[in-house]
């Protein structure tokens, strides 16, 4: 596979297992115990089909959203996904050039490989923090400050990683971070020689947003089960939530809410957005995907709330099925991050163009200028589903 021919995720699916070392290719592409959720999650969108309106006198189309207190360029973000470093030596810059470029929300994770003040030096894209509340309490607070001190325009709580997911992939593979040196890993390294060049060559891996307070994943080995059950703050509860609302004082939305009533205590405690998320179907499996609880949210919560799907988008029509039902924006990770391992800043920007001009093509079909003319009469169920 060649970037040149890759066109939907699945081809960057293929590149990048061409070239990353089996820990790291199953680490991105594995979900929790059976990977039912992961497939559901993509799969949901089959349950409703377009209906588009002709003859509609569609010129350009206009993909701008608002989301978190900022105008986007388009109405698909890219979710915060932890250690880029690991995919691809471009990383972090990789994906942040692409946000700027198609003008939307860039994700940044805890446990990300580039420092919340470089990030917020790199790039002018809308940049949106992913904050895991840590069971030291100085290091949640010190990265809400730092994030502030870079000018990062959103906040977004992590709610389902409390405990690991049972990923078995992981397990077979003995994916640690930062990679061990054992023989099966060198030999992971050997077959795939121009990763292991640049990995072993370029900048060292860490993980500086919390490498101040725990050498955990950055200098000791750790697998992301341990990381989690040791540093993860496992007690979260609301009252947790509305502190931080509070603490940050801007845009904020809670990532992983599924549930209607959860959507409707997500109100009440003032968040901005809510992301309907079963974190790609690495936590619980089995979990409803995404697409299947929108409804009912949008139902309870919709205009009180921004609400946005995540996980599972392969394809242009994903996202305007998504906002027709009445989402206000869709956001995914593996979308992007193969094409960041398979080739790297090129990889994310010829990804993430592609799905633009999906949307736009399919924003023509349907017969709709702006995103807010798609509606829930364009949608059907699928008979018998
Ligand atoms: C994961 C966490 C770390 O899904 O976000 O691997």
């Amino acid at each position: 596979m060649r970037l040149k021919n890759c066109y939907k995720t699945a081809d960057f699916r293929a590149l990048a297992k061409q070239r990353l070392p089996a820990a790291i290719f199953h680490y991105i592409d594995g979900g929790a115990d059976d990977e039912i959720t992961l497939q559901r999650n993509t799969d949901a969108f089959n349950s409703v089909d377009l209906v588009p309106n002709v003859l509609a006198g569609v010129e350009d189309i206009d993909l701008t959203t608002r989301v978190l207190g900022r105008e986007l360029a388009m109405p698909l973000f890219l979710s915060p996904t932890a250690m880029q470093r690991l995919f691809h030596h471009d990383g972090e810059a990789a994906v942040a050039a692409a946000a700027e470029k198609y003008g939307t929300l860039f994700g940044v994770s805890t446990i990300g490989t580039r420092s919340i003040e470089d990030i917020g030096a790199m790039t002018n894209a809308p940049k949106l923090f992913q904050l895991y509340i840590h069971n030291d309490t100085a290091l949640t607070d010190d990265l809400i400050e730092r994030c502030k001190e870079a000018e990062f325009d959103a906040l977004a709580l992590t709610v389902d990683t409390i405990v690991a997911g049972n990923r078995e992939r992981d397990y077979l593979t003995g994916m640690t971070t930062p990679p061990s040196l054992t023989l099966k890993s060198l030999l992971g390294f050997a077959l795939h020689p121009e990763w292991a060049v640049n990995y072993l060559l370029r900048k060292k891996f860490d993980l500086p947003n919390v490498s101040r307070y725990t050498t955990a994943g950055s200098t000791v080995e750790s697998s992301i089960v341990d990381y989690i059950n040791s540093q993860m703050k496992r007690s979260i509860d609301w009252d947790d939530a509305a502190r931080m609302i509070e603490k940050w004082g801007g845009p904020f939305a809670i990532k992983g809410v599924m549930s209607v009533d959860d959507a409707k205590r997500s109100v009440e405690v003032g968040a901005s957005a809510i992301m309907i998320s079963n974190h790609g179907g690495r936590q619980l499996d089995g979990a409803r995907a995404p697409f299947d609880q929108l409804q009912a949210i949008v139902d309870a919560v919709g205009g009180r709330i921004e609400i946005i799907v995540d996980g599972g988008i392969r394809r242009g029509t994903h996202v305007l099925k998504a906002l027709a039902m009445g989402a206000t924006a869709c956001s995914g990770g593996r979308m992007y991050l193969y094409a960041l391992a398979g080739a790297g800043a090129a990889g994310v920007d010829r990804a993430m163009g592609l799905l633009r001009s999906e949307m736009e093509r399919d924003m023509i079909l349907m017969g709709c200028q702006n995103v807010s003319m798609l509606r829930r009469s364009m949608l059907a169920r699928v008979p018998g589903r």
